[in-house]
């Protein structure tokens, strides 16, 4: 078990207009400036909106990362964003090896490793995705894929403080199904095995009705939600999820 508060990350992918994005996260700051939740809360919106939904939380505490960034500090990358960008839009972290990245732009464990050196260049907390896919997990690979992609995803200087790791297996993202409650369980417990003391996210259709139970299970240290992180009252009930899921713990 890591040390420290849960941490809630809102991913919200390619979401997120300045109008709306600015009136969600004052309202989620108002929110939590009125109300102790006990938990660390991050928003990862899109580049586009990062100023101002800094502006938003400004003073709150809740922390604001990328989605994704380059491996370089800057030069000759049309389109690309990095982590030195990221540090100067006022981020504390970011977001790496989501699967979307790994399988929608061909990223290889070697491409976020690279990342992840770029996100400590940068001092910024480096948010490492690993999840199996659906074949794996039917044919009982799970644990294995995401110990493989952990130790070559990372590099070797990773300490507590500078990574989380995000369990996301790619068949929950976005379907509304969770694995079973013993499954989330012994992958958890193989990760903090190889990184003793990092913070071990756990990323797959969390939503405000599941995430107590999905908090109370050993080694998971938080959660990466997408979906449910671009609904306030859907967030702010995973935030306040926190509270009961120490209650189940117990
Ligand atoms: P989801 O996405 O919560 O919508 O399943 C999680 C993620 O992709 O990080």
């Amino acid at each position: 078990m890591s040390p420290g508060r849960k941490l809630i990350a809102g991913n919200w992918k390619m979401n997120g207009l300045r109008a709306d994005a600015t009136a969600l996260c004052r309202e989620l700051a108002q929110k939590v400036r009125m109300t102790d939740i006990g938990c660390e809360l991050l928003v990862c919106p899109p580049a586009t909106v990062l100023t101002f939904v800094g502006n938003a939380i400004a003073g709150s505490g809740i922390l604001l990362g990328g989605q994704d960034c380059h491996a370089a500090a800057a030069g000759p990358f049309t389109g690309s964003i990095s982590a030195e960008m990221l540090k100067d839009a006022g981020c504390t972290h970011v977001i790496v090896g989501h699967s979307e990245r790994r399988r929608g732009y061909g990223e290889r464990n070697s491409d976020v490793r690279a990342k992840v050196a770029a996100a400590w260049r940068a001092g910024l907390i480096a948010i490492v995705c690993i999840g199996e896919t659906a074949e794996d997990h039917e044919s009982g690979k799970a644990r294995e894929v995401v110990v493989s992609q952990l130790s070559r995803s990372v590099p070797d200087e990773a300490i507590a403080i500078n990574l989380v790791v995000a369990y996301e297996p790619v068949w929950a993202i976005g379907s509304g199904h969770l694995p079973e409650i013993a499954e989330i369980a012994e992958v958890h417990a193989a990760i903090s095995e190889q990184q003793p003391s990092t913070r071990i996210l756990y990323g797959g259709s969390v939503n405000g009705r599941n995430a107590a139970e999905v908090l109370a299970i050993p080694n998971v240290d938080g959660v990466l939600v997408g979906g449910a992180s671009l609904h306030l009252d859907e967030f702010w009930a995973i935030a306040n999820a926190c509270g009961q899921s120490l209650e189940l713990q117990r």
